[in-house]
């Protein structure tokens, strides 16, 4: 049987792509935020708060660090990355995986011609499991096809993709909202803002895919023209009954809203300079405007910031954006625990962390 080609793997809806991404009936390739209805979400937010609980002591973290000690895992980053790099890199040393990267393809066989593909699969002999970045959206989907059809098939997980998706972004920042809103009913009924470029920000992207598995929504989308959530995701968030409202004007919704999660302008994909002509004053928190959210309000973003948070919020209590970074440990590492079937193994000792 030969093999599809990128474009024609991705052609096929994304619903018959997401089964190929489990292993029997368990979650095994980590692609993209559909893979993840609400009972697994909050199995693994369950995980990572015993991961939390447990990460404070010598005799906790001695536990966790022989859980995945027969492991080894790579980190394959071909486009910058700070957080999500280091943060899956701490995971594993976590759970006791023992990591391999490449994050300069200049210093690897790739120099000599060697295709992507190929780079992937000698990384799948060595190691079991790889945590990929790429900016080809679609990519390590593709990469998950060929190596389970090539016979050497070890899970792939996604760590951004091009514009496309960042599922792991998406679950911690999830993670990161169900505990502030732990005492305020949940995250279903509460309305939200999302600032900046909605259509390139593959973090916001996952985010709203995520969040459309709770009831009662609004989104207010706060967009410069010709930014706005794309097509794709607006169907899909239409389809789950979330209240969509669209604007550009951000003063007047902040006194609306319960969370507010901010992005970047994701410049790197200008084809001519379009994000040169943005006022990106008209989409940013200052230390004047943040005062027209609501006290309870919490304000995330995936980072890196630039303009759009000034740093004089960073000491508002209504700023969640650096323990949603640490969140992103927690989570990750759960993750991991929940790919390999270790994370059965947690309640029994979590019984005496949460005594
Ligand atoms: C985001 C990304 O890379 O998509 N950062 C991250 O992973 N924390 C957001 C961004 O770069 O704007």
């Amino acid at each position: 049987m030969s093999l599809l080609t990128i474009d024609e793997y991705l052609r096929q809806p994304v619903a018959e792509r997401l089964p190929y991404y489990q292993k029997e009936d368990r979650l095994y390739h980590v692609m993209m935020s559909q893979q993840f209805p609400r009972p697994l979400m909050e199995e693994i937010f369950g995980v990572a708060n015993t991961l939390k609980a447990m990460s404070h002591d010598y005799e906790g973290l001695e536990f966790l660090s022989r859980l995945l000690r027969h492991k080894r895992g790579m980190l394959y980053f071909t486009q910058p990355s700070t957080r999500t790099f280091l943060s899956f890199l701490t995971a594993c040393q976590l759970v006791g995986i023992t990591t391999g990267e490449v994050q300069d393809p200049a210093l690897s066989s790739e120099y000599k011609g060697e295709s992507q593909e190929d780079a992937i699969r000698v990384f799948s002999s060595y190691f079991d499991l790889v945590i990929m970045r790429d900016p080809k959206p679609g990519f390590c989907e593709y990469i998950a096809y060929r190596q389970d059809r090539t016979g050497f098939s070890v899970p792939i997980l996604n760590g951004g993709s091009g514009k496309d998706q960042h599922p792991t972004q998406a679950l911690l920042d999830l993670y990161t909202m169900h505990r502030s809103f732990q005492r305020m009913g949940g995250i279903s009924g509460k309305r939200y803002a999302f600032v900046g470029d909605l259509q390139r920000g593959r973090a916001v992207r996952s985010v709203m895919y995520l969040l459309a598995n709770y009831e009662d929504l609004d989104f207010y989308a706060v967009a410069p023209k010709g930014f706005q959530i794309s097509p794709d995701l607006q169907l899909h968030l239409e389809e789950r009954g979330v209240r969509l409202h669209f604007t550009d004007q951000l003063n007047e919704v902040l006194p609306e809203v319960d969370c507010i999660y901010m992005t970047r302008i994701q410049d790197e994909y200008d084809l001519s300079g379009e994000s040169g002509k943005i006022d990106l004053a008209s989409f940013s928190l200052t230390e004047e405007n943040v005062n027209l959210l609501p006290e309870h309000a919490i304000i995330l973003h995936p980072l890196p910031r630039r303009q759009e948070i000034s740093s004089g919020i960073d000491a508002n209590p209504r700023a969640m954006y650096w323990s949603q970074l640490r969140n992103g440990v927690y989570i990750r590492a759960a993750l991991l625990l929940y790919i390999f079937g270790k994370n059965e193994q947690l309640p029994i000792i979590q019984e005496k962390y949460s005594s």
